[in-house]
């Protein structure tokens, strides 16, 4: 039965919500050339995190030391993509030892994760897996200045990070007040060089990211709003970017750290689902980045939640296709990504064990999944239509 989805559109009731949004930001092409006059402000020392290579090849770290000139700069390599514990514990130590006044987190997603946690740790102490499980809280944090070159995670003004600890293979996130970044320097012109594998990452990131809420919490006539015109400025950019519109890439960093905001979450609840099965996935699999296990989720996960939720689902693909209903929508939603090159299944990702991501997700996000109805053997139907 198809519902007529107008019918309650504007008769919604919110929930209670507190809002907070810290973080100041600076958006526009060219503010990394104004680093210097807003950083300068917090100190004189400052751990700069970056990750392995591409901050230094593209010339970045270099820069960084001439606009921060006379200040002193501590530069850590060390983050790898999905971060793990040992190497924000290595961060935590060399920013002990240099007594820096506050870090500066130069990257994408995993670098500011990361750099949250060690941001937080230096005066908080303790070991990171501590607060990732719930044993400690942080009650505070050295300032933390993020400079994205990707857009995808949302990093730069959140409250969340995730963390990899691969001895007991697990991924996980944690939201703590103390990971907002107190700056947030947005250049659109850093994103111009990134390879298309990381783009294409970064565009199934932020649509999964505004999806979410949208589809797990409660109806919210604005938020709702909000979500479907950013999922749709998203698409329409990426297949202006992919044509070679560079410019568009402005409306892909802003989406980036609006998808995630709580412009979208606050006063309809919901949670974090499909991440949390990406997350079990390249927990196991350290080799999938994390957009590129979302691209062979998130149609799976939308067609089985459809059948608990048809409606939240026909409305969204009302929105993106003007189909209302789930079925015929999603099979639209699956050939666009198709068509723009965001396509991909767990076969060819190289996730054969499917049992194990299914035991880790179950593990880690039963309450998520049940919180959409989703039972265990829903989950493995999922990771099944995922596969090929
Ligand atoms: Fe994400």
């Amino acid at each position: 039965v198809v519902e007529n989805h107008t019918a309650n559109l504007y008769n919604f009731p919110m929930r209670k919500f507190e809002f907070t949004f810290p973080t100041r930001i600076i958006f526009s092409r060219g503010a990394f050339d104004r680093v210097g006059e807003i950083i300068s402000p917090l100190g004189h020392s400052f751990l700069l995190v970056t990750g392995r290579n591409s901050a230094k090849k593209l010339g970045l770290v270099d820069r960084l030391r001439k606009l921060l000139e006379g200040k002193k700069i501590v530069h850590f390599n060390g983050i790898t993509p999905n971060p793990k514990v040992e190497e924000v514990e290595r961060g935590v130590e060399l920013a002990r030892r240099e007594g820096v006044d506050a870090v500066i987190a130069l990257g994408g997603g995993s670098v500011m994760d990361a750099s949250k946690f060690v941001a937080a740790l230096v005066p908080s102490g303790g070991r990171p897996w501590e607060y990732v499980t719930g044993e400690k809280k942080f009650s505070t944090s050295l300032p933390l200045v993020a400079i994205p070159t990707v857009p995808a995670s949302g990093s730069e003004a959140d409250p969340f990070a995730v963390l990899s600890n691969p001895e007991i293979k697990e991924k996980r996130g944690l939201f703590s007040p103390a990971f907002w970044p107190r700056i947030a320097v947005w250049d659109p012109l850093l994103t111009h060089t990134l390879p298309s594998s990381v783009l294409r990452d970064g565009v199934v990131d932020i649509i999964s990211h505004a999806l979410e809420g949208y589809i797990s919490g409660d109806e919210a006539t604005l938020q709702n709003g909000f979500t479907e015109v950013i999922v749709k400025t998203v698409m329409k950019s990426w297949e202006r970017v992919s044509r070679g519109d560079k410019e568009s890439m402005d409306d892909l960093c802003w989406a980036s750290t609006l998808a995630i905001s709580p412009f979208l979450s606050a006063g309809r609840g919901g949670h974090f689902v499909l991440h949390g099965i990406e997350h079990a996935l390249s927990g196991i699999y350290d080799h999938i980045s994390h957009g590129s296990g979302l691209a062979a989720l998130l149609i799976p996960y939308l067609k089985i939640v459809a059948e608990k939720r048809p409606r939240r689902v026909s409305s969204l693909t009302k929105a993106l296709f003007d189909v209302y209903h789930w079925n015929t929508g999603l099979g639209e939603f699956e050939k666009w990504m198709k068509e723009w090159g965001l396509h991909k299944t767990l076969k060819e990702l190289g996730a054969r064990d499917l049992k194990a991501v299914e035991g880790k997700a179950w593990e880690t996000s039963h309450r998520r999944l049940e919180s959409v109805d989703l039972s265990r053997d829903d989950l493995r139907r999922i990771l099944e239509a995922a596969y090929d």
